[in-house]
């Protein structure tokens, strides 16, 4: 099976076989696992010293959740930055904390604008936080732009990278960021399990978090005195993470976006030849996962395109606009253009099968595709 998902997605073998064995996690070859984790997640983000990578079990959620507690005393201000369901996430758990919360809130379609940012900065909010990729759509927000009015105004800057990690460019010192959140699943290309936050070690206080579990002063307190964690790891995921860490090493943070950025021009060109239209414009789409309006050409369903697709052995997604009907298809993880194309062949053979009509208008482009 082929995952053209946001995470879980395709791994390679090589990560899956890590998995093929068992650790103790107590023993030395994995607190040597856990450490060289730690070590090669600072250096995706060119984070030093004054940084710690702090892994946690969980999905990603659970990494926004305790770093949202860990790092934001109950005095603080946090605005969050929202265009899709990502940031709405991140006001929903800043609530449920009992943080003073507010939000910058604009369409999903459009990137967050640092002009209204630096209007809504005047009020002296200590902490912003901003999704870098919404996967909702696929958008990338203007990190760069929205970390330099932070800086500007003092204000935390806390990212949720989790679908940009380790593909898109992300230095966390040059961006002064107090934070960086992601997990083991999408453009690390590990399998889903552990999440972790990437945070300046002063930003952290003992006591502060709402949560036992979700603590990252005291797991960061455990990990550097034992180089333990403090409730069972999930040592087959960590053991994953650390053979995919290697991997991006060996294929470069920029030959792995590239690769992206190839699978989503494949993809997109294929789609939009078919009929298919996307959901946002070329120059704010992230090379993670692409959003297709779900009516595309006469006669097809999303659902019969989805159902005819997973027998023949591709996964593609639903969709989770607030406004219109979608589809996603993501580009990320061990998936090249020949697997898009690939895909792009099952579609035709799909919308042949369920006897669409194309909506496209030249007959030559209709000959290329198998529809109609
Ligand atoms: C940008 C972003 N933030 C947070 C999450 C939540 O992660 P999880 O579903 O792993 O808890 C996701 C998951 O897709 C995401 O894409």
């Amino acid at each position: 099976m082929r995952l053209f998902t946001p995470g879980p997605l395709t791994t390679a073998p090589e990560v899956r076989g890590a998995m093929s064995r068992d650790y103790a996690s107590r023993e030395a070859d994995f607190l040597a696992l856990t450490a060289e984790v730690r070590t090669r997640l600072l250096g995706v983000c060119g984070a030093t010293d004054a940084w710690a990578a702090i892994p946690l079990q969980g999905s990603g959620t659970f990494a926004v959740e305790a770093a949202l507690g860990s790092l934001i005393p109950r005095t603080g201000r946090l605005l969050v930055l929202v265009n899709g369901a990502y940031g709405r996430r991140i006001v929903q758990i800043a609530r449920v904390i009992g943080l003073n919360v507010e939000s910058l809130e604009v369409d999903e379609t459009a990137p967050v604008p640092v002009g209204a940012l630096v209007e809504r900065l005047a009020s002296r909010p200590t902490h912003v936080a901003v999704v870098h990729c919404e996967t909702t759509t696929g958008l990338e927000n203007p990190l760069q732009e929205i970390a330099a009015a932070c800086r500007d105004a003092g204000a935390g800057l806390i990212v949720d990278a989790m679908s940009s990690f380790g593909a898109l460019p992300l230095d966390i010192v040059a961006l002064g960021a107090m934070a960086v959140i992601a997990s083991s699943n999408k453009c690390l290309e590990g399998v889903p399990g552990v999440s972790f936050v990437i945070t300046r070690r002063d930003a952290l206080q003992a006591g502060r978090s709402h949560s036992v579990v979700l603590d990252l002063h005291a797991q960061l307190a455990e990990l550097d005195r034992s180089g333990e964690w403090r409730f069972t790891p999930p040592t087959h995921v960590v053991a994953a993470l650390a053979v995919a860490l290697r991997r991006l090493e060996a294929e470069g943070r920029e030959a792995r976006c590239a690769r992206y950025r190839q699978n989503l021009r494949t993809l997109v060109d294929g789609m939009r030849a078919r009929g298919f239209r996307t959901v946002l414009d070329d120059a704010v789409q992230a090379p993670v996962i692409a959003t297709f309006y779900s009516s595309g050409p006469s006669g097809y369903s999303s659902a019969g395109l989805h159902a005819g697709l997973l027998a023949r052995g591709f996964t593609i997604y639903p969709g989770k606009l607030t406004v219109a009907d979608t589809f996603r298809i993501g580009v990320i993880g061990a998936l090249g253009p020949v697997d898009v194309n690939e895909l792009l062949r099952a579609i035709d053979e799909v919308l042949a099968e369920l006897q669409a009509t194309c909506v496209i208008p030249h007959a030559a482009d209709r000959a290329a595709t198998g529809c109609r």
